[in-house]
């Protein structure tokens, strides 16, 4: 890998610790999170919800600041940037939404939403030139003929337009990354393949780096096939590597634990996995959140060690990454399969 695009050293963001109630450890939403993005690279950021990946992409668009640690964009902290480097990030880093009504305004045209940053940032210097690249851009998205859209209002749109649109006005100051949170949990379900696929083109013909944030297993499998995925557990990241490769063989019990509770739509595939026995269901409170790793109340392995220490995301084969003691005293996957029952 060249010089990342994006890195995250050693990130902890904590919520609610200082003030009224000093005393509380408040809510570790990101610990130690350490990540490399590669230009034109896609990763999918996975886990449940509130296990602090909403906080981990504000870190990375300069929206949250770190509470320790730093992040860097071409090798830079962002939080220690003159003018124009912090100009030049902003511009470079890009965020999406799951809401994308929240995220036009419901009196402006998608004409002006469009050429508003444009004009801002001086990429058009006339009205006649920001609806030329305005109707571009929506070009681009797949909004044609764009003259049946630039004058209308975000509600005469369905909302997997909307979510075109706002892709759009990203696009308009030629990102180098787009940070996407959620961008289809709000999207018709018919629709979600038809923007996961915009993404990826967006991805292959500009070179955009993309950060997939979803709870959702199998989007993420979808989007990120040429990518890598990154497991969040409560606040720690706890596996990452090449999609294909970490979902072949799952190593944290974390992620084992969520493969197998996956309804397979395939019977016969289902039966094939027995599902890892969790000491516990329920996910605890982030507020409240174990010592050591995170995950230890639940695991099926859990050992002295884990109560204690929190495991470094360490590699276990080349670029595949796990954070856990027990790593390679485990069960391996393919253990966790059942042999089928002859027919
Ligand atoms: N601004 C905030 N103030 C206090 N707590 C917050 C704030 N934002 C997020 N949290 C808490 O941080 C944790 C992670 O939240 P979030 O990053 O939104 O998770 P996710 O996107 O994975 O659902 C949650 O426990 C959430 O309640
Ligand atoms: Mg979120």
């Amino acid at each position: 890998m060249g010089e990342p695009v994006v890195e995250l050293k050693d990130v902890c963001v904590t919520f609610g610790k200082n003030g009224l109630f000093r005393k509380r450890r408040g809510v570790e939403a990101v610990v130690n999170a350490n990540l490399q993005l590669a230009e034109g690279e896609i990763l999918a950021l996975v886990g449940e919800s509130g296990c602090g990946k909403t906080t981990l992409g504000r870190v990375v668009t300069g929206l949250q600041k770190p509470t320790s640690g730093q992040m860097l964009y071409r090798g830079r902290d962002i939080w220690a940037m003159d003018r124009g480097d912090w100009r030049d990030y902003r511009l470079g880093v890009q965020i999406v939404h799951q809401d994308s009504f929240a995220a036009l305004n419901p009196v402006r045209t998608i004409m002006h939403s469009l050429s508003a940053p444009l004009r801002r940032h001086g990429l058009a210097k006339s009205g006649a030139e920001a609806r030329r690249k305005a109707a571009e851009l929506l070009t681009i998205i797949g909004l044609t003929p764009p003259e049946m859209f630039l004058d209308k209002y975000p509600h005469q749109l369905s909302g997997g337009q909307r979510q075109r649109v706002v892709l759009a006005r990203a696009l308009a100051v030629r990102p180098k990354v787009i940070v996407a949170d959620e961008p289809v949990s709000m999207v018709d379900v018919s629709l979600r393949l038809a923007i996961l696929n915009l993404m990826a083109s967006l991805n292959e013909q500009f070179g955009i780096t993309f950060i997939y944030i979803t709870h959702d297993l199998a989007t993420a499998r979808y989007f990120a096939q040429k990518g890598r995925i990154a497991v969040m557990y409560l606040g720690q990241l706890i596996e990452l590597g090449p999609l294909g490769k970490v979902l072949e063989n799952p190593c944290h019990p974390y992620l084992q634990a969520l493969l197998t509770a996956v309804p397979v739509p395939d019977p016969n595939i289902a039966r094939q996995r027995r599902e890892l026995p969790l000491r516990s269901l329920d996910l605890p409170d982030p507020s409240n959140a174990p010592s050591g790793c995170r995950f230890h109340t639940r695991c099926p392995y859990w050992k002295e060690i884990c109560t204690r220490e929190i495991p470094p995301l360490e590699p276990i084969e080349e670029d595949h990454y796990v954070a856990c003691h027990l790593v390679r005293s485990i069960p391996p996957w393919h253990l966790l399969s059942v042999e089928q029952p002859s027919p």
